[in-house]
């Protein structure tokens, strides 16, 4: 009778075994995946594990933090914060195309976390959350599946890692319990899907500080409601966008021209279809208040109401 228990004894052994008297080095993207990851190796060898976390400026807001405190704080990781916010926004600028966009926030992550691996010396052990769709999906063996994917980190070149990935047999639900089994919080365990190229695919076209700050601000607030109203349990995604509309509108005695935000939420299994939320109607208009109240320069606030297909999740 197998349980997650045993599962957590046979890998914290394995891992032991594996790495002997060796150090392991470990991307955190805030995600589910590389923070259960990073808890089960810390339980099992502590600061032998080397956690690399960049900030790129596209995270939501508080994540940094939460990683930091929780992760770091909490559990103990040795975490290397990696403040690469100017270098990524310097890349971006004047970049619209959406495609473009996610090329080169994902190049110039592992370019990163590459120069970051570099300095540390006598690592000699790469650990990896892949799970087992990622393995079933890529067609591969697990030897070969390096997701360049910058969620988890790539491989420098000139450096030789043996790969560890102890979720390798996992599903995700699996996951997730292997994180409460380990004492992780709720929202870290539960946290809803996130891109890789995070809001830098929310802000529709070039990417400025100003439009990032909308759309952090404004997916905070939708956030903190949807918490109150305990949709976050049965929403699979939701989010804000910033589609670069301006249109007119009217605030306390004078006339304004400034932002729409798109709120976008919808229940999915894995992704690939979508259908979107019938929300509560006073939870949108919460939302709506709160966010023209509480975000400079949004006076509209617009609800995506199609499916995928045919559209798609994100708006790029
Ligand atoms: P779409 O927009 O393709 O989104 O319908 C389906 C799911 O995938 C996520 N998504 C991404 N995740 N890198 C990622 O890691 C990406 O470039 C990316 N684009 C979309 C999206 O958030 C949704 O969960």
């Amino acid at each position: 009778n197998w349980t997650m228990s045993d599962f957590i004894d046979m890998q914290i052994a394995q891992i032991r075994e594996t790495v002997g008297d060796k150090k392991v080095l470990l991307g955190l993207s805030g995600g589910v995946d590389s923070s259960v990851v990073g808890v089960l190796l810390h339980r099992a060898i502590g600061d032998q594990l080397v956690s690399i976390f960049v900030d790129h400026g596209l995270l939501r807001k508080g994540e940094v933090e939460d990683v930091m405190t929780s992760l770091g704080g909490k559990f103990g990781l040795n975490i290397i914060q990696v403040d690469a916010r100017e270098r990524f926004m310097t890349k971006l600028e004047g970049v619209s195309d959406p495609e473009k966009k996610r090329k080169i926030i994902g190049n110039e992550f592992i370019q990163v976390f590459d120069e970051e691996a570099t300095k540390l010396n006598g690592i000699d052990f790469l650990a990896q959350g892949t799970l087992y769709t990622d393995i079933i999906e890529s067609g591969t063996s697990t030897a070969t599946t390096i997701k360049s994917h910058h969620n988890v980190g790539g491989l420098p070149d000139d450096m030789q890692f043996s790969l560890i990935e102890p979720l390798k047999t996992l599903f995700k639900d699996e996951v997730r319990e292997l994180g409460e089994k380990l004492g992780m919080p709720h929202p870290l365990v539960w946290r809803q899907p996130f891109p890789g190229p995070g809001l830098g695919i929310r802000v529709l076209g070039a990417v400025t500080e100003d439009k990032l700050k909308i759309v952090r601000d404004s997916d905070f607030i939708l956030r903190e409601e949807f918490a109150l109203a305990g949709l976050d349990k049965e929403v699979w995604q939701y989010f804000t966008v910033l589609p670069g509309i301006r249109s007119v509108g009217v605030m306390g005695d004078g006339r304004t021209y400034d932002y729409t935000v798109g709120i976008r939420a919808v229940n999915s299994i894995d992704g690939m279809t979508a259908d979107f939320s019938r929300l509560p109607w006073d939870v949108l208009q919460k939302v709506s208040v709160r966010i023209v109240n509480e975000v400079d320069h949004v006076n509209r606030i617009v609800y995506d109401i199609t499916s995928k297909p045919p559209a798609t999740v994100e708006w790029e």
